[in-house]
């Protein structure tokens, strides 16, 4: 079976079609600027992730997308992120295995098979996102809080079958939004998702701007006291919410609780949850909290294909024994 495991996420776009690596590029698409003649018929040129971050910091004039916002597909240009997996992994993959937050519609699942199967031409199977990191780390009972850029989903799976969940808008663009204000208030720059990842994850980098003639640098120790506060209560909130879904349940199903998403990365952040839950359950994260959905769906899509080509074969070979025995009696008359 040829099959894809994909994850769109709100920063990052993850694929892969054999279950171990993984392709990872930012979410970003951008046009540029329509020429006034195109001699090849051509109209806007598409740029697609890092050439398109390349693109968007270096010229004017271009459009640029990040066509995911608070979990929801906004704009038809995610399609051009899927097509560049694909076109990437040089793959054309019959099956696509995706994932959606735990709290998307009905409509936007079935939109999104539409899609997957007009575009890419192939099947869709959808699951819960945070899914995908259980079915990765061979959980088929237990928690998983998946902290995105921009939601945190929660995911509670019992025998491999959903039982609860929850979706909040809350993910690394909440904590980041506020750095970014604290930046421009206290030094009057801008800075990008990308460079606070850096920032905030490694101790010598530097952003740096020139203004009003000057250089401007900051560095981790400029934010850290402030990242701090903001991380906590930040983490307080993901924390209660997901205490909220687990209220009721057996310890039996609480007993592997995982945190994963590029959120759980973030300094402090996985002490944070340990110390949260430590009347809990100890609290898990996988080996790459980045890509392991893309893996996990890519796992998952496989075991259930592989279930249903048996009970398929199963099926053949029951109807195959009851024509076998109709040709007997036939033969016998
Ligand atoms: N080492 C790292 N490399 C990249 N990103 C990191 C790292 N550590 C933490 N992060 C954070 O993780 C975020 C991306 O996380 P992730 O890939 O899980 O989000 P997403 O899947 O794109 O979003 P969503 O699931 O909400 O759609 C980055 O924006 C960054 O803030
Ligand atoms: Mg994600």
């Amino acid at each position: 079976m040829n099959l894809v495991g994909l994850d769109i996420g709100t920063n990052y776009t993850k694929a892969t079609k054999d279950g171990k690596n993984v392709t990872i590029f930012p979410s970003i698409v951008a046009y540029g600027e329509e020429k006034d003649w195109s001699l090849k018929g051509e109209g806007k040129e598409v740029y697609v992730g890092e050439e398109a971050l390349a693109i968007i910091q270096s010229l004017e004039n271009v459009e640029a997308m990040r066509p995911l916002h608070e979990g929801r597909l906004m704009h038809q240009s995610y399609l051009e992120l899927a097509k560049h997996a694909l076109r990437v992994l040089n793959a054309t993959p019959e099956v696509v295995a995706t994932g959606l937050p735990v709290k998307s519609s009905k409509k936007e699942r079935e939109e999104l098979a539409k899609d997957i199967s007009e575009q890419l031409d192939a099947r869709a199977l959808i699951f819960p996102e945070p899914a995908g990191t259980l079915a990765y780390m061979g959980i088929d009972t237990g928690v998983c809080v998946d902290i995105g850029f921009g939601t945190t989903d929660i995911v509670v799976l019992s025998h491999m079958e959903y039982l609860r969940g929850d979706t909040l808008l809350v993910g690394v663009d909440w904590l980041y939004e506020n750095i970014e204000v604290i930046i421009r208030n206290n030094v009057g720059i801008s800075v990008t998702p990308e460079e606070l990842t850096k920032l905030l994850t490694t101790p010598d980098y530097e952003v740096g701007r020139i203004r009003g003639g000057k250089r401007i640098t900051i560095s981790q120790k400029d934010v850290s006291t402030e990242y701090d506060k903001l991380m906590r209560s930040w983490v307080e909130r993901i924390v209660s919410r997901t205490k909220l879904i687990l209220e009721g349940l057996s310890t039996a199903i609480v007993d592997k609780l995982v945190i994963t998403g590029g959120g759980s990365l973030l300094p402090g952040v996985y002490e944070e949850f340990e110390k949260s839950f430590e009347d809990v359950a100890k609290v898990i994260r996988p080996d790459d909290p980045i890509t392991s959905n893309a893996k996990g769906y890519y796992t998952l899509a496989k075991i259930l294909l592989e279930e249903k080509e048996g009970e398929e074969a199963a099926e053949t070979k029951e109807v195959d024994k009851k024509e076998d025995k109709k040709k007997r009696k036939v033969k016998k008359e």
